[in-house]
C-alpha cells in the first residue's frame, strides 16, 4: 500500500512532515518520482496532471488536497467510480471568515479610497458611514458562508444567503433558494460575497446580470473561485459604476498573467488565492484516516458525490 502525493504545484515537504507525524510507517510516493505504481492505493490530488490513472491499477480512493472537488472534476479520465473526499477543516473555515470578514471592513470603512488619498498626501475624511447602509449577502451558505454570516452579523451587519436549497441560517436576516430567488436576493445586497462551489450551474454566475442588479455603489468580494467571475463584465461593472469596488483572491488563470487588467485596476484588490488555505499540520490526520479507510474498504470522511460536483 502507498499513498501517491499528486500535487505538483504543492511543496510537498510540509504534507510529508504531517503525514508521518501522524503515521511514520506509511509509504508515500511524491509525483513525479513514482518507483512502485502498483502498490499505490490512495491518491491526494491538487491541480493535477490529466490522463495519469491508468497507471495506477490498484488505486482505492481520491482526496481532495483542498475544500473544492473542481479541479478533480476537471478531468475527463478520472476514474469516476472510485470514492472522493475533500478535506473538511476548522481552520479552513475559521480563516476563511477571517478573510471575509477583513474584505467587508475594507470596502465598509472605505479603505480603498483612503488608501488613493494617501498618494497624494490628501487629508480629507469621509462622512461617517452607516453599517445599516452596507448590508452583506452571501452566495454559498455552506459551512464557510454559514461561519462567516455569524460573524458578520455579530459585528452589526445585516447579512443574507443565497443557496441553491436547504435551511436559513439562524444569523441571516433572510435567507434565499435556488435561481428564481436570486434577483430578490441581490436586490437586498450592497457587499456580495461569493463562497459557491463551482459547478456547472454556478460557472460565470458573477456576471452583469448580476451586478446590474445589486444595490448601488456594490462590492464584490470572491473568495470562491476564479471561473465564477466573467472578467470583463466585472472591469465592465466597474467601470459603469454598478460596482464601486472589488476584492478577488481566485482567478480564472492562476498565477493571474502579468498583463491581466485586474493587476492594475485602483478598484480591485487582488490576493494570490490565500483566503484559506489547508494547512498540512492539521488536515494530515483525516488524509492518514482516509488512507487507512480505503485500504480496510471502509467509507471515506468527508466523501463527497461527484454527481453533484461538490
Ligand atoms: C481552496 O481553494 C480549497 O478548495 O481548499
Amino acid at each position: 500500500m502507498s499513498l501517491l502525493f499528486l500535487c505538483p504545484t504543492k511543496d510537498p515537504a510540509p504534507w510529508l512532515a504531517g503525514i508521518k507525524a501522524v503515521d511514520p510507517d506509511i509509504d508515500v510516493q511524491v509525483w513525479p518520482d513514482i518507483s512502485h505504481p502498483d502498490d499505490v492505493s490512495f491518491a491526494l490530488l491538487w491541480q493535477h496532471p490529466h490522463d495519469v490513472f491508468t497507471r495506477f491499477k490498484n488505486l482505492k480512493a481520491i482526496a481532495s488536497l483542498g475544500a473544492g472537488i473542481d479541479h478533480i472534476l476537471q478531468d475527463p479520465t478520472i476514474p469516476r467510480h472510485l470514492p472522493v473526499a475533500r478535506i473538511v477543516d476548522p481552520n479552513l473555515v475559521a480563516s476563511m471568515t477571517q478573510y471575509v470578514v477583513t474584505a467587508v471592513l475594507h470596502s465598509f470603512r472605505d479603505f480603498d479610497l483612503y488608501k488613493q488619498q494617501q498618494t497624494t498626501q490628501t487629508w480629507r475624511p469621509a462622512a461617517p458611514r452607516n453599517i445599516a447602509d452596507f448590508p452583506v449577502g452571501i452566495m454559498g451558505m455552506g459551512m464557510l458562508g454559514s461561519d462567516a454570516a455569524q460573524a458578520l452579523a455579530a459585528l452589526g451587519f445585516t447579512v443574507y444567503g443565497w443557496r441553491r436549497s436547504g435551511p436559513a441560517h439562524p444569523a441571516l436576516e433572510a435567507s434565499f433558494a435556488g435561481e428564481a430567488m436570486l434577483p430578490a436576493f441581490l436586490e437586498k445586497t450592497r457587499i456580495l460575497v461569493c463562497l459557491l462551489p463551482l459547478t456547472t450551474a454556478t460557472r460565470g454566475i458573477l456576471n452583469t446580470d448580476v451586478f446590474s442588479r445589486l444595490q448601488p455603489n456594490a462590492y464584490l468580494i470572491n473568495v470562491a473561485r476564479g471561473a465564477h467571475v466573467v472578467d470583463s463584465d466585472l472591469l465592465e461593472a466597474l467601470g459603469n459604476g454598478s460596482l464601486q469596488g472589488a476584492c478577488l483572491d481566485v482567478f480564472n488563470e492562476e498565477p493571474l498573467p502579468a498583463d491581466h487588467p485586474f493587476w492594475r485596476h485602483p478598484q480591485i484588490t487582488v490576493t494570490p488565492h490565500v483566503a484559506s488555505i489547508t494547512n498540512p499540520q492539521t488536515a494530515a490526520v483525516q488524509v492518514v484516516e482516509n488512507y487507512h479507510r480505503a485500504n480496510a474498504g471502509q467509507p471515506l470522511l468527508h466523501a463527497v458525490d461527484l454527481g453533484r460536483e461538490y
